[in-house]
């Protein structure tokens, strides 16, 4: 097997420049078992980031890779011209989980795709391409999802098939209504959501799509409920929303199952991808029946909810549900949070804890409160050689995130605490002379 160097070296030659790798020494993973993983060079590490939230319930668990086995022995393949059991077994158990009235379930291969999907459904039922969007959010890679993709880091391309106006939503750190308190954020993006739709569009709006807790964004947590005062704004227009749950569902907020759940509302649409398939290739949309089925031409994803994909998202969904995941990530996501505010009281570098459940940003800031990701890249160095993975974003790169698999325990958690102080205190001294 090659080496991590070997295959950075190699990565290099091949793969596009803007495919960005963690790490000054990027790693391949290449085995997995529980939370915990291995790179090429041998070396083990606790795994806080799942894939980006993917590996949901763990690595190489049995009654998964069994069913996906037995899917790949049986059939791989056979298009959506023909019946697919597990197919509609899954789109059966999601009708009845997802928080969407009459919904219908379509399958795509990825979220990116599920947010094209629900894009391309809100704007042929309302005869419109206005979309509203939220700002530091993250929708994709297509050019659909990147036009309602809310800050510049993800944003190649100005060019989009839909008029997009963007409206304040779950960030609040560093913006405009920094330091106010949740009433005042929540009337703040409700004004702004109103003046929005009235100065910015010409009236007829298709939808809202909006993260519940934005991911990519830095796991900026709205106050409960302020979706829900949104979505009554919407109402008023007759404009649909969408709830992205690519990252914040199957339970992984700890409270619900689902994010949007936190705002007392119900979506016209859903879209959902990552952890279903803990590591398969799987997404898709649910939505009010009379929406799904208002598409004036066929429509088709040759590899959306194939069989090995769906075989093998139903053996994770039940074990998700049999072992009662939601349960575990609310009891490890508190402990890790107050984990991480202690270290936040005694480290002035961290400026932030936020999130819920088993999705917790943390904030890395300069002596004035500034975004520092110099500050938040060497706390990920000093992680990776203690042997522990943490994501990283928001729109200024410093922002942790932490997000494992919802099977974590709590030896694992207390670990990755005591990991992550020193480590926070290691980049503290390397980049803040203040302290
Ligand atoms: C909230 C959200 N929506 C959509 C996507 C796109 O999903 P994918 O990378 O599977 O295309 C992502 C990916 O990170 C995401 O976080």
């Amino acid at each position: 097997m090659s080496s991590n160097r070997e295959l950075l070296r190699r990565h290099r030659q091949v793969m596009p420049s803007w495919l960005s790798l963690y790490y000054e020494e990027p790693i391949a993973l290449v085995r997995g078992e529980g939370r915990t993983v291995w790179d090429a060079d041998g070396k083990a590490y606790l795994d806080l980031f799942g894939g980006i939230l993917t590996t949901m319930t763990g690595y190489g668990i049995p009654e998964i890779t069994r069913a996906i086995h037995e899917q790949a022995d049986r059939l791989l393949h056979c298009s959506t011209l023909y019946l697919i059991e597990p197919q509609i077994e899954l789109a059966e158990r999601i009708c009845s989980l997802a928080p969407v009235d009459d919904p219908r379930v379509f399958f795509t291969t990825s979220g990116t795709e599920a947010t094209d999907a629900a894009l391309l459904l809100a704007t042929c039922y309302r005869r419109s391409n206005q979309v509203l969007a939220m700002r530091h959010s993250y929708h994709g890679r297509s050019f659909s999802a990147v036009a309602v993709t809310g800050q510049r880091p993800w944003s190649p391309s100005a060019l989009s098939p839909l008029q997009v106006s963007y409206v304040y939503g779950p960030y609040r750190a560093q913006g405009p209504f920094a330091g106010y308190d949740d009433d005042a954020f929540a009337a703040a993006c409700v004004k702004d959501l109103r003046n929005t739709i009235e100065t910015t569009t010409a009236g007829d709006v298709a939808c809202m799509i909006a993260e519940p807790i934005q991911g990519v964004g830095g796991f900026a947590t709205p106050p409960d409920g302020l979706l829900g005062e949104m979505k009554a704004v919407l109402d008023d227009y007759g404009i649909l929303f969408v709830a992205d749950e690519v990252q914040t569902g199957w339970g992984r907020t700890g409270e619900h199952f689902w994010g949007i759940e936190a705002h007392g509302v119900r979506p016209d649409i859903l879209t959902f991808a990552k952890g279903l398939g803990n590591g398969l290739s799987i997404g898709g949309v649910v939505a009010r029946a009379e929406i799904m089925d208002s598409l004036p031409a066929n429509s088709i994803s040759t590899f959306g909810g194939n069989p090995l994909s769906t075989a093998g998202a139903l053996a994770n969904l039940d074990y998700l549900l049999e072992h009662d995941l939601q349960a575990n990530a609310l009891k490890t996501g508190h402990m890790l949070m107050s984990g991480l505010r202690d270290i936040a009281a005694d480290h002035p570098v961290i400026g932030d804890v936020r999130g819920k459940g088993l999705m917790i940003g943390v904030e890395l800031v300069g002596p004035g409160g500034e975004p520092d990701a110099a500050a938040a890249a060497a706390v990920l160095e000093a992680c990776k050689r203690d042997g522990l993975l943490v994501g990283r974003g928001g729109l200024y790169g410093n922002t942790l995130r932490i997000a494992p698999p919802l099977t974590i325990t709590e030896p694992e958690a207390e670990r990755a605490l005591a990991i992550l102080r020193s480590a926070v205190a290691e980049a503290e001294r390397a980049t803040r002379a203040d302290v």
